[in-house]
């Protein structure tokens, strides 16, 4: 095997196995230019599943607060939030080999500092990686909905993932999801408003508005042209327990 083809072999998420999965591993192409971020950017922004724990401080260099978002898809929210609030450490995690390229190639482009990634399943990464009650915003903005019935065990908004997110809360921290599949809005809902720990934001069975630091994305727009409606949803941990 050559030395190329071994590098290419390399790009690819890490997840242990299990039975059933939130996401399935698209064959998708990866660009020239995503390829290069590996080598380029990679050491920089990349963390990985098999260094275990996470020293938060000592990987970000500072005590600020903490965002972790999961399966930010291409990363064009996430970058604009780590560019928008420098004072906030950002992770995000994601399966999709592309989607990773491309952000740690626009993170190393804005020379950011304030994020990193894994390139992981989320499951994984919050069983080893995250420790418990270290971060301040958790983001989940359209999770795949898995729209047949016979599929909605894979979404991964499912009462013993709320409780893992849970345990990573600082108190008083924030669980913010958003959906533009109204019938997983209704789910997330349901599993969200009887989770032990948590408190709706807004009020007991509502919804909120998008709050300012989540930017519209292009897909949304579409969505909103075409008269979609997009859910967001905000649940506090409790400041003591
Ligand atoms: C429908 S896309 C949404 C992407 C992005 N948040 C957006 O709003 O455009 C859902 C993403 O979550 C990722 N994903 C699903 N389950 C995941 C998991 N367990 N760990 C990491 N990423 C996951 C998928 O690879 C996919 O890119």
């Amino acid at each position: 095997m050559t030395e190329q083809d071994d590098s290419r072999l390399m790009i690819r998420p890490e997840y242990k196995p299990k039975a059933i999965r939130s996401y399935v591993i698209r064959a998708g192409r990866i660009t020239e230019g995503q390829r290069a971020a590996f080598d380029d950017c990679w050491p920089r922004y990349g963390l990985s599943l098999h260094h275990g724990r996470l020293d938060l401080e000592a990987t970000f260099g500072r005590v600020a607060p903490r965002v972790l978002e999961i399966g930010f898809g291409m990363g064009d929210s996430l970058l604009a939030m780590a560019q928008q609030e420098p004072d906030k450490d950002f992770i995000g995690i994601e399966v999709h080999p592309p989607g990773v390229g491309r952000l740690i190639k626009g993170a190393a482009d804005a020379g950011l500092d304030n994020l990193r990634v894994y390139m992981a399943d989320a499951i994984d990464v919050l069983d080893d990686c995250i420790p418990e009650g270290s971060i301040d915003r958790f983001q989940l903005y359209f999770p795949d909905p898995w729209h047949k019935k016979k599929h909605h065990k894979r979404r991964i908004v499912q009462p013993a993932f709320v409780e893992k997110v849970r345990t990573k809360l600082k108190p008083g921290g924030v669980f913010h999801l958003a959906t533009d599949w109204q019938n997983y809005a209704e789910h997330m809902q349901a599993v969200m408003e009887v989770a032990p720990g948590f408190t709706n934001a807004v009020a007991p069975g509502q919804y909120a508005e998008r709050p300012d630091y989540r930017p519209i994305t292009k897909f949304e727009q579409r969505g909103a042209r075409l008269g979609h409606g997009v859910w967001d949803l905000l649940y506090r941990a409790p400041v003591s327990e």
